[in-house]
């Protein structure tokens, strides 16, 4: 397995462009379900979790091509309704054929996703909307099996904002008899942009982005060309190594309109943000001053950037409360910060970081994605060496991680694991420079 070695300590300065959004590029390709066609997508990532669907999309029947700017879709004829488990428990998000299939075809057979790293993750809230369209749910051997001859509008009321519940109804109800509401819908750029795509294709879906979508049944779909928005975790990412290294960073390619929760918390711990016509540029300020963050469904401080934040607070001046209200175990990444010396305590949903003058490097272990992304920020401001192992967690969400942070003027490099090399660290550079082992 690669593991990713980083020589901490150095400012980040330069220019990096953000990639097309992972929880916007999975649902949209689900959607290509919805109709036979051929799908024209750009700005798709490069992830392994991209990947996966794609893998998925091709076992359902969808033929799938690349192109010089991104991907083809070509849905015309599906053999299969089934998702299965071997899929399924690599990314959980496979759960989105549902709706689409269901639509379409009316069934679908999928593997529950069980639970993840940061929590349950249970998908009752997705099967309670497609019983309400009128959809038969059985569960069995691990399956969740969906039937409907066809599907009747309804209304849809959320216990919580689910993202990928909203998307999932969304997709289901765009070919039912009838109008669906949506209530206390998730708002996320996401959604929006899966609403997009879906009124590109001959749909009528409006309110995305508000807690209230309305969703009237059509008779036939087309298929669309859709660009894919830009990666808000991603981007955020990259401005959080802008504030923790003191450096300047241009992110290029990213839309502040979706970030105004963290651009307010960034801006309140001293660091400059300056979202501009093209880039949204970063300067980091010392001190850094402690903020309190609570992550709550969109507009609110997003849950996928607490962990890169809690890293910003483990070097502040003072003390945050950092609270987690979305998932019941997202605190993972706050056990191997403690090993680099960071001054944390957690009760319940809450952890309270004590800033500290600085981290030092070790080895840790990634536990799930923006785990991952917490360890390698870690890393960039620790004195001395880090060595983050299972990164195959990253390349599900984040392109090319390393090379991008190369370019701002970091010393990292992914070093694979290999046994057969005599003597030194049985690990070879994957980046084609000579790491400091061997
Ligand atoms: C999406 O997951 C994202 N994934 C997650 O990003 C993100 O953290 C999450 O939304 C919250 O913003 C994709 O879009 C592919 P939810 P999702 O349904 O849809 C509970 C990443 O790192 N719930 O909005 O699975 C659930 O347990 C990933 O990119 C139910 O109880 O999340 C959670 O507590 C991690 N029953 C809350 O709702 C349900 O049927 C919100 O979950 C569905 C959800």
């Amino acid at each position: 397995m690669d593991e990713i070695v980083i020589q901490g300590g150095r400012r980040l300065d330069g220019e990096v462009r953000i990639s097309g959004a992972k929880n916007a590029a999975l649902p949209m390709l689900a959607a290509s379900l919805l109709t036979g066609g051929r799908f024209c997508y750009t700005n798709v990532p490069d992830l392994k979790d991209i990947e996966s669907i794609r893998q998925l999309l091709c076992t359902i029947g969808a033929e799938i091509s690349e192109t010089p700017d991104g991907l083809t879709v070509d849905t015309t004829g599906l053999n299969d309704v089934e998702a299965p488990y071997e899929l399924v428990r690599k990314m959980r998000a496979s759960v989105l054929v549902l709706g689409p299939l269901l639509a379409r075809l009316g069934r679908a057979r999928v593997s529950l996703p069980g639970g993840c790293a940061i929590g349950a993750r249970p998908i009752n809230m997705h099967l309670e909307g497609f019983s309400r369209l009128g959809a038969r749910i059985t569960l069995e051997h691990g399956y969740v099996q969906a039937e409907a001859e066809t599907l009747t509008g309804s209304e849809i009321f959320f216990d919580v904002p689910t993202v990928t519940g909203t998307e999932n109804l969304m997709m289901a109800a765009v070919l039912a008899k009838g109008t669906t509401v949506l209530r206390n819908a998730a708002k996320e750029p996401e959604i929006s942009a899966l609403a997009d795509m879906l009124n590109a294709m001959g749909a009528r879906v409006s309110g995305a982005g508000t807690s209230t979508i309305t969703i009237e049944g059509v008779d036939r779909l087309i298929p669309a060309t859709v660009r894919v928005i830009p990666d808000r975790i991603e981007a955020g990412t990259y401005m959080v190594a802008a504030a923790l290294t003191g450096g300047c960073i241009r992110v290029l390619d990213a839309d502040a309109r979706h970030m105004k929760a963290l651009i307010a918390k960034l801006r309140k711990t001293g660091t400059d943000v300056d979202p501009g016509e093209h880039a949204i540029t970063v300067t980091g300020r010392r001190p850094v001053a402690s903020v309190d963050i609570k992550t709550l469904p969109y507009p609110g401080f997003p849950t996928d950037m607490q962990a890169q934040f809690m890293v910003l607070m483990c070097i502040a001046n003072g003390l945050s409360m950092v609270s987690e209200t979305i998932f019941e175990n997202r605190f993972i990444h706050v056990l191997e910060l403690q090993r680099m010396g960071a001054d944390i305590q957690i009760s319940g949903n809450h952890a309270m970081v004590r800033g500290t003058a600085r981290l030092s490097g070790a080895p840790v272990m990634a536990s799930d994605l923006r785990a991952s992304a917490c360890l390698v920020l870690a890393g960039l401001v620790a004195e001395g060496t880090t060595r983050i192992s299972r990164v195959y967690h990253l390349d599900r969400g984040y392109e090319t991680i390393e090379e991008k942070f190369r370019s701002l003027g970091a010393d990292i490099e992914r070093v694979r694991q290999n046994p057969k090399i005599a003597g030194g660290s049985g690990t070879k550079p994957v980046s084609g420079r000579t790491s400091p082992e061997n």
